[in-house]
């Protein structure tokens, strides 16, 4: 996969010129008020932009994911923190597009969408982040449904979300079985939200924990069958580790290319940076490992495409692209010298963002572990 084509062009262009026009103005002081990107949003949703991956019967754009990635890697170039807020709705309503059924889809999708909402994906708690099947948060039978009490933690979009994806236990001894996933409208009564995080990246991006006080909901909330909970959840992450992955591409490229233009604009020693093997070795390497990322990623997004198992191949992608765009924008830093360490050039932002995609959406320790439990396992 390394060619587009002509209106997988039209959409890159489409969403290049939405984050340069619309998305790399205001990214800067987005950032320094951690203020939530509601306008740039809207605009997005207007164009098309938004809830990409959902379904069209729902007003969702019904892209495939890697028409959705080739669009989210033109918006993390703009900010990172504008496109995990942008593909919040992408994740949290996953499950609901792929165990829910017409009712629930039209109910939990459509309304949303319709709205112009914000759903949120709630699986990390405060004491369950990696060991995702160690949560905490009960979910329990009553006569008309369930009552859900408990913590979520790490909630992206969780204060300006309508409905919650929650993912909740019967019974903590039966481990990952015990799980399921229920959707939680916000305004149900016991539902409250935290403070914004303060964070180091990603800051307009919002960030809150959510909690769940015996919060009542119908039965009819129950996404798939009961118990069938952690499958969701994984298998959501199958389909969303690309979206991250690409997210990374589109920062590190970013970095590259503010990079390569100050190196040849940069002069010491009576010449452009640029004319130094050791600057151009490192440009080379960004580059190359870019690319190779960029190609993992729709590798990954073509399988979910075919509707194939991905767990390998998604988790492969987030793991290199998240690493990759670390190094990269690190890198780019460093052919800024002390300038790229300062607020008054881009590099410093985009690194403070990377530092996010080696964390959520799992570690990428939490990928390498999925990675080989792939790989040695017996039915492969
Ligand atoms: N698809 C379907 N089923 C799957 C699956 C998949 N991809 N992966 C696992 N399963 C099934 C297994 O087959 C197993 O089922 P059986 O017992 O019936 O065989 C069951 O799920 C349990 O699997 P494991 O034994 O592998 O579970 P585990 O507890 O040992 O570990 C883990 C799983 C991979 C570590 C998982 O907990 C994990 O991915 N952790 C990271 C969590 C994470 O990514 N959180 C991100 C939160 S979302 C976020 O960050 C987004 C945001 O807001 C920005």
């Amino acid at each position: 996969m390394d060619s587009y084509t002509e209106d997988q062009c039209a959409l890159q262009e489409q969403a290049r010129k939405f984050a340069r026009g619309e998305i790399l103005p205001v990214a800067a002081q987005l950032d320094e008020e951690s203020r939530f990107p509601r306008e740039v949003l809207a605009q997005a949703q207007r164009l098309g932009l938004m809830n990409l991956t959902l379904p069209e019967s729902c007003g969702g754009t019904a892209l495939s994911l890697v028409d959705c990635c080739i669009v989210l890697e033109e918006i993390a170039a703009g900010c990172a923190g504008v496109a995990t807020s942008l593909v919040a709705n992408d994740l949290a309503l996953t499950p609901i597009s792929l165990y829910g059924d017409a009712d629930q889809q039209a109910r939990f999708i459509g309304e949303l969408i319709s709205n112009g909402g914000f759903a949120s994906f709630c699986l990390s708690e405060p004491g369950a982040g990696s060991d995702a099947a160690g949560l905490k948060t009960s979910i329990e039978k009553t006569a008309n449904g369930y009552r859900i009490t408990g913590e979520k933690q790490w909630i992206t979009n969780g204060g300006e979300a309508s409905q919650y994806t929650v993912f909740a236990t019967h019974d903590r001894s039966q481990g990952h079985k015990g799980i399921s996933c229920v959707v939680v409208p916000a305004e149900s009564v016991g539902v409250s939200t935290g403070q914004h995080e303060n964070k180091m990246g990603q800051r307009c991006s919002n960030t809150v924990s959510v909690t769940f006080d015996g919060v009542e909901v119908p039965a009819e909330n129950l996404i798939g069958k009961e118990g069938e909970g952690f499958r969701v959840a994984m298998h959501t992450l199958d389909v969303s580790r690309p979206m991250t992955a690409i997210m990374a591409v589109g920062i590190g490229r970013a970095a590259f290319e503010h990079a390569r233009g100050y190196a040849l604009e940069r002069k010491q020693f009576g010449q452009a940076i640029a004319e130094f093997q050791g600057i151009q070795f490192m440009l080379a390497d960004m580059a190359t490992e870019i690319d190779a990322a960029r190609l993992l990623t729709l590798r990954s997004a073509r399988l979910v495409d075919e509707t194939k198992r991905s767990s390998l191949e998604s988790s492969m992608a987030k793991r290199f692209a998240a690493d990759m765009c670390m190094k990269v924008a690190t890198d780019a830093v460093q052919i800024y010298g002390g300038y790229g360490y300062t607020k008054d050039y881009p590099v410093e932002k985009l690194m403070r963002d990377a530092k996010l995609l080696q964390i959520y959406e799992g570690t990428s320790q939490i990928q390498r572990l999925v990675i080989a439990r792939e790989l040695l396992r017996e039915s492969r």
